[in-house]
């Protein structure tokens, strides 16, 4: 039980709803879940475009089975996430409406926070705001051009009247210290927010990281800086592939999944849980998540940057249908904590 060594959320990222690569159809999911792990994020099925699919019309059938398995075998729900300006995630018909545009959105905010209240334990309010190569940080989306910044604190406001209970996080990539300029921009948002009144409880960082950078040192300094602002410090999405498309090397650097390479990204895993429990004081503590149960099944083979290549990021490798085999990763994180 991975969880039990801790006593924050340990939580895996599942396909839910009628994927054919839902944890709800393949039993050695269900069980390997349910072995090593306390709480469960929607990877896809609780995002806009799947709960809101046209403006009066919400659909939680999906959403409501996954999270009533959780609660049902004892784990909490991580909501992922309200607002997200990706243009497959936002809703057609959002993408046109022409009435009063942050009426509608606080509704939607309001209208999942509340069918949720109790049963959702935090979510991720707005996704990706961030934009460090825009002069004011903020990306340029439907959001911003409708409503101006002010959205995000309008989400927050919305999400803490309809479900005052959940902890209520700002979720981002690139967010954990490598990337200074981007970096910047979150404390300057997260201080705005602050100065604002939002209720905003914590930071959602991504962590699809690579296996040397952002460095160690680098992860400190962000954690320390969130904690600093009495924020929780949530990993939110956390995966190592062992490629790095964005570094000056060919690539991929690595065709397959050696000794050597699996030691590298154990080492990384059981650092980055290291650091967390050093910087982050136990009542800021929001938990960590893997984006995923197995290698196989990780968005970042599908990811454009990947280029087709293989990788190995997460916890667990494969057979698709299990049972599923524990990697030094996740010895790494267990030794960590
Ligand atoms: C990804 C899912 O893993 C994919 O299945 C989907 O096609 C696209 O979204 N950051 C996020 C997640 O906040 O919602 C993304 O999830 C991965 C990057």
């Amino acid at each position: 039980h991975l969880y039990s060594l801790a006593s924050f959320p340990i939580g895996v990222a599942v396909a839910a709803g009628d994927s054919a690569r839902s944890f709800l159809k393949i039993p050695q999911q269900e069980i390997t879940i349910r072995q090593h792990f306390s709480q469960i994020t929607a990877e896809n099925i609780m995002k806009m475009r799947f709960l809101h699919p046209a403006e009066n019309t919400y659909d939680f059938t999906d959403a409501d089975q996954m999270v009533d398995w959780a609660l049902t075998n004892g784990l909490s729900v991580h909501g992922h996430t309200f607002i997200w300006h990706h243009e497959y995630q936002v809703p057609d018909w959002m993408k046109s409406y022409n009435g009063d545009f942050q009426s509608m959105l606080n509704t939607h905010v309001a209208t999942i926070a509340d069918h949720f209240a109790g049963r959702v334990v935090s979510w991720d309010v707005v996704n990706e705001v961030l934009d460090e190569t825009q002069s004011n940080c903020y990306r340029d989306t439907l959001f911003y051009q409708r409503l101006g910044r002010d959205y995000v604190s309008e989400a927050f406001n919305a999400a803490e009247s309809a479900d005052p209970g959940a902890d209520l996080y700002y979720n981002d990539y690139s967010i954990s210290g490598g990337n200074s300029a981007k970096f910047n921009c979150l404390l300057t948002m997260l201080d705005e927010l602050q100065a604002d009144g939002a209720p905003i409880d914590g930071v959602g960082l991504q962590m699809h990281i690579q296996i040397d950078w952002p460095t160690t040192d680098h992860l400190r300094s962000a954690f320390q800086a969130i904690v600093e602002r009495g924020l929780k410090v949530k990993i939110t999405e956390l995966d190592v592939p062992v490629n790095n498309p964005y570094s000056s090397a060919p690539f991929p650097q690595h065709t397959e999944f050696t000794p050597e390479v699996a030691a590298l990204q154990k080492a990384r895993y059981k650092a980055i849980v290291q650091t967390y429990l050093e910087e982050v004081p136990p009542a800021l503590r929001g938990g960590i998540s893997v984006w995923g149960l197995w290698d196989g099944d990780s968005w970042i083979l599908d990811f454009e940057n990947w280029q087709g290549a293989d990788d190995w990021p997460l916890l667990f490798s494969g057979p698709a249908n299990g049972p599923y085999e524990e990697k030094p990763a996740l010895e790494g994180v267990a030794e960590a904590l």
